[in-house]
Formats: C-alpha cells, sequence, structure tokens
C-alpha cells in the first residue's frame, strides 16, 4: 500500500550503503501498529551484523546498527507524504499523519474492490492437487476437509499473484473398486437408483455389504469358510480380468465409476471448485512401470522377481542412512502390477513435464506423509530435476464423536447429508426470524449461511491438527463462525443500503480530518493488514492465516458497528468519511470470505 513510499526510501538506502560500502541485507519492511499515528519500519541490524563479518566495523552490531539508522535518516530528508521519520534501537520508523493514512487504505481498497490484496504477478507455476476422493465410495466430511483446504490454499496461491492450476486424482483402481463391482455383478445387476447422490451413496452402501460378505468371521463354520473363499476367489477373477483389459469387466467399471465421478462433480459444483485438470489413477498405470524398468537399470530398485519377490527400493540403504527414515519400498508386486507409490512416479512426471510447473503441492492427510517422502526421494534417486519442488501439505483426518470413520463399516458422515441438514436448520431459523424475505431468497441465503458455516468449522483448526467433526458445533452460528463473519458483511451491506450508497467513485478523495474513534482506528488498521495476511497464508500453505484473519476482522467491524452510529453522524463530512470505511470494510470482508470458498450474503 506504501509501494512508493517504500521504494524511494529503499532507494535512498542503498545509495547510502553503496557510498559507505556497507553489505546491505535484504530489506525487510514491517508496520508500526497506531499508538497515536501509523507507521512502517525496517531495522539495519542483519546488515550491521553482515558488516560486524567482514570485520570491517569494530563496534557491537546493535550500537552500528542505530548509527547506520540515523545516517540513513540525514540522508533521507523530507519526503511527501511521511510526516516524521525516527531512528530508534536499530531501526527505521516512518510516520504518516493519521488522516493521510487512513485515506490512504480505505481509497486504496475502494478503488481495487476485490483485488484488493491482490499480490504482483509471479512468474511461477503451482498445481495444487486435492480433491481427489477414491471412487465407488461416497464423499464424507473428511473429503470436503481435503476439498475445502486444498481450494482455499488454490485462492490464496492465486490471488497472492502465483499462476495456479487445479488437479484432482480420484483413485479409480484398486481392490476396493473391484469388491464394488464384484457384489454389484454378483446381487445387483442392472439396477441402478436414480439421483446422483443416492447412486454414489448406494455404491458405498454395497461396499459395506461386500466387506462384511468377504470378512473372515470369528467362529466361522467350515461352510461359511469355504463360501467367503469362493466369493474371495471370484472378486480376485473380476481383478485378472480387470487387469487383463476384459470388455465386460471394464463396461462394468466405467458405467459404476462415472456414478462416482457425477457425484464427485455435483459435490465440487456445491463447493465451487472447478479443477482444470483431472488426472486418474489407471491412467498413470502403464506409464510407471517404464518407470520402474529404469529404475532397475540404474541400479537404485532391486529385482527380486527371479526369487519370487518383488521389485523394492531399499531407500535407506542405498542412501547410506544407518537410521530408519525413507525404509524400503515394494515398486512392483512379483505378479508385475503396479502399486499406489509406483503410480506417483509417473504422476509427477507428467504434472511437471505436461503442464510445466515449476511447484507442485500435494493435498493429502498425514497418513500418507511415509508415502510422499519416499516417492519424493525415489524421484530424486531417479534423478528426476523437480523432485524437490514437490511438497506434500500433510493435514489431519476427521473423527466423529463416536470415532474414526470407516468406509469398510459404512460409519461415515456423507458430505451431502450434512449439507442438507444444515440447509434445513437455517432455513427453519430464516423462516422465523426473516419471513418478509421471498422464500426464493431465502432458500439460497440459507445454502450460503449453512454452507458458509460448514466450510468456516473445517478452516478454524491448523493443518496438523484433528477435527472431531460435530455437526452441532459445526452448525452454531456463535463465536468462531462461518455466519458471524457473513453477519458483519450483512450488516455493513444494510448501512449502506440505508445511506442508499452502491459505490464510492475511487476518486473521489476521502477525508478523515477529524478525531478517529478507537474503534475507527482499529478498523482501518485491520483492514490494511488484509494483503499481508493473504501473502503469509499463501506463503505458509496456511488457511487457518486467512480464516482467523477474517474473524478478527468481522470481530472489529461488529464492534464499530455497536460503537458508531454511522448514519446519525450529523457532520457530513465525517458522516461520509464513515460510510467510505464501511464500504471499504465490506469489501474486505467479502474478498476475505471468497477466499475462504464463503459467500458474502446480502442479507441474512
Ligand atoms: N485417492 C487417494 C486417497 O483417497 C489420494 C490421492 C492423493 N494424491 C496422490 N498423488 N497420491 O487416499
Amino acid at each position: 500500500m506504501f509501494n512508493k513510499e517504500q521504494q524511494l526510501i529503499e532507494t535512498k538506502i542503498r545509495e547510502f550503503c553503496a557510498a559507505n560500502d556497507i553489505p546491505l541485507a535484504e530489506l525487510k519492511w514491517q508496520p508500526i501498529p497506531f499508538s497515536g499515528e501509523w507507521g512502517f519500519a525496517t531495522s539495519f541490524f542483519q546488515t550491521a551484523a553482515n558488516e560486524a563479518r567482514t570485520g570491517k566495523s569494530g563496534k557491537p552490531v546493535p550500537l552500528r546498527a542505530q548509527e547506520m539508522a540515523e545516517q540513513v535518516k540525514g540522508q533521507i530528508g523530507t519526503v511527501e507524504g511521511i510526516s516524521r521519520i525516527d531512528a530508534v534501537k536499530g531501526y527505521l520508523n516512518l510516520y504518516f499523519s493519521t488522516a493521510a493514512y487512513a485515506s490512504r487504505v480505505v481509497g486504496e481498497v475502494l478503488a481495487s474492490g476485490p483485488d484488493f490484496g491482490r499480490g504482483t504477478k509471479k512468474n511461477e507455476r503451482v498445481m495444487v492437487e486435492y480433491a481427489q476422493p477414491n471412487t465407488h465410495h461416497s464423499f464424507h466430511i473428511g473429503h470436503a476437509r481435503n476439498a475445502i483446504l486444498g481450494e482455499v490454499l488454490a485462492r490464496l496461491v492465486e490471488f497472492a499473484g502465483f499462476e495456479t492450476i487445479r488437479a484432482s486424482y480420484p483413485g479409480d483402481l484398486g481392490l476396493g473398486v473391484i469388491t464394488v463391482m464384484w457384489i454389484y455383478d454378483k446381487l445387483y445387476k442392472g439396477q441402478e437408483p436414480s439421483g446422483v447422490h443416492e447412486r454414489g451413496q448406494w455404491l458405498a452402501k454395497l461396499y459395506v455389504e461386500a466387506t462384511a460378505m468377504l470378512e473372515k468371521k470369528e467362529d466361522e463354520t467350515p461352510e461359511q469358510t469355504a463360501q467367503r473363499e469362493a466369493y474371495d476367489a471370484e472378486r480376485r477373477e473380476m481383478y485378472r480380468k480387470w487387469d487383463a483389459g476384459d470388455a465386460t469387466v471394464r463396461e462394468l467399471w466405467h458405467r459404476t465409476r462415472e456414478w462416482s465421478l457425477e457425484e464427485l462433480r455435483d459435490i465440487l459444483g456445491i463447493l465451487d471448485i472447478k479443477i482444470d485438470v483431472w488426472f486418474y489413477e489407471s491412467e498413470v498405470d502403464e506409464p510407471s512401470k517404464v518407470i520402474i524398468d529404469e529404475l532397475i537399470q540404474k541400479n537404485i530398485a532391486d529385482d527380486e522377481r527371479p526369487n519370487g519377490g518383488a521389485v523394492i527400493v531399499k531407500i535407506d540403504e542405498k542412501l547410506g542412512l544407518t537410521k530408519d527414515k525413507y525404509r524400503t519400498a515394494v515398486v512392483l508386486r512379483s505378479d508385475g502390477t503396479s502399486l499406489y507409490l509406483t503410480k506417483d512416479l509417473a504422476l509427477a512426471k507428467v504434472k511437471f513435464e505436461q503442464y510445466h510447473v515449476d511447484r507442485s503441492v500435494y493435498v493429502v492427510d498425514f497418513r500418507q506423509s511415509l508415502h510422499f517422502e519416499q516417492a519424493f526421494k525415489i524421484l530424486e534417486m531417479w534423478g528426476f530435476p523437480q523432485a524437490s519442488n514437490c511438497y506434500h501439505l500433510s493435514y489431519g483426518y476427521v473423527t466423529l464423536p463416536e470415532g474414526a470413520m470407516s468406509a469398510r463399516r459404512g460409519t461415515v458422515a456423507l458430505f451431502k447429508e450434512v449439507y442438507d441438514e444444515a440447509i434445513k436448520r437455517v432455513l427453519q431459523v430464516e423462516t422465523e426470524k426473516s419471513a418478509d424475505i421471498p422464500a426464493e431468497e431465502r432458500q439460497k441465503i440459507a445454502s450460503q449461511i449453512g454452507l458458509g458455516a460448514l466450510v468456516y468449522s473445517m478452516l478454524a483448526v491448523d493443518n496438523n491438527k484433528h477435527i472431531v467433526f460435530d455437526i452441532n458445533e459445526a452448525l452454531s452460528f456463535d463465536g468462531r463462525t462461518g455466519p458471524y463473519i457473513q453477519n458483519a458483511y450483512v450488516r455493513a451491506n444494510s448501512i449502506l443500503k440505508k445511506a442508499n450508497i452502491q459505490s464510492f467513485k475511487a476518486a473521489n478523495s476521502q477525508n478523515f480530518d477529524y478525531e478517529l474513534t478507537k474503534h475507527e482506528i482499529e478498523l482501518i488498521e485491520q483492514i490494511s493488514r488484509f494483503p499481508q495476511t493473504v501473502e503469509q497464508a499463501a506463503n505458509e500453505y496456511r488457511p487457518l492465516v486467512m480464516a482467523s484473519y477474517a474473524y478478527d476482522l468481522a470481530n472489529t467491524f461488529h464492534s464499530f458497528y455497536h460503537a458508531v452510529n454511522v448514519m446519525q453522524t450529523t457532520d457530513e463530512k465525517t458522516r461520509n468519511a464513515r460510510l467510505q470505511l464501511v464500504m471499504a470494510a465490506k469489501q474486505t470482508i467479502e474478498n476475505a470470505l471468497r477466499l475462504l470458498d464463503i459467500q458474502s450474503p446480502d442479507v441474512m
């Protein structure tokens, strides 16, 4: 926001250091919170420390840093827009007049609108892979955390200025998939529920039923054992046929896979997620085997198939590590079939070579940490140049109050059911409270709020923390919740509506030349922090940083709303400035919510 001033001063600092042969460290600026006035600061400690290392100055670092700050200050003279410059304890502090700062912040928001906070364009292309559940299951609340986390990360990275590609990678093969196809073929052939979600959820039920049929039970009778083994033989036969490309089995696979994908696409639609590239595990199966041949040739992988074993990579041993770290990974089964790990080697190659990405982020829960460490390490050993640009964004899993979710047992909270319940609850309240809103609009608002609550509950937790998903908690609308933030937006909107203001021309200068109240100062300060929050959240891959910010901003706005009566401000100039501040707050809340994949309803 103060790029112009910053650059001007940076130039002067560089000139000073060049003239005095001082090894300048990277210049970092930080805002000075309000205490009578606002400002920003930079420190000379690092530079003084660098200089000390060259042995040029014999002075203690703090003393020398302060000396530099003072000399630079003397060098700068006066700068337009800056009211005061201080050199204190090795820092150079630059202050603005309060009115100038306030109008600068508000003016910037109003001029940039939806782009307020957007980072400068970076020359880097980032691929974010998320929303990649296995097919032939149904989308549960754990998948929702993954999808939301990935989408918000993609939005943050994109808004921070990186070119962003959203990718999905559904697991569409393997024993779980075959299990569902087996029972369908055996017991339900020709049947098919009608709705998209019913069909997807039905597959999940079939999986539970099949698992029960195939699972060894305690105290089995010999007949039961024989029966179970016969089932398993059928399933294995189906797997073999799938592998061999049998037309009937492949047709069944395609058809049932599509049921899952239709459901997935529908849910991504609800979540406003638009995936750019779809990879499928089945598509990298063949290419992955070629890589294994190379690994064997390069003596990275050991082929133990001649002795009835598998193809393995003794990662630790090859790296000369004496402690267990990456361990030994199987990369091809003895029968020549690939594994999950094998396919990730090929996938990484496709991502970098076909999409020319510079960085590749995998949003996958922490239980797969070792898997990704192994995959990236093997890629590196293989000589894959971008192995170090692969990053596993690990996060905690979601459990229910009654325990872990299990697709095998069918003990999962399905996203669609939770979503429907959320809307139902909000509608109930809305119907009582806001009977004046037309029914259709009420429905739309209810879905915005219900989803807002759900989405925020998934983001208000740091990546590495587990979530115990309690629907009542997720749908409570008080405290740190999505609706609390949405409500701040609604309030800002209602003030502007009362004042009959659609927008301010950016050219309209903001005049904050009056005694600002504490609440106005806090609000301006919060708003001014938005751009750096975008940058921080994107750099750290932490949606929580933005989620917390949005809450703090809403909180500050609610306090302002209660303390400052904008419409009853008698002085017209002051009222006008306040209205502009409200509009800037509304815009900033909207931008923050958008990055969090939460909609901003006009009323609620
Ligand atoms: N489909 C996998 C699962 O549900 C997640 C895929 C993660 N991405 C990857 N490149 N391995 O566990």
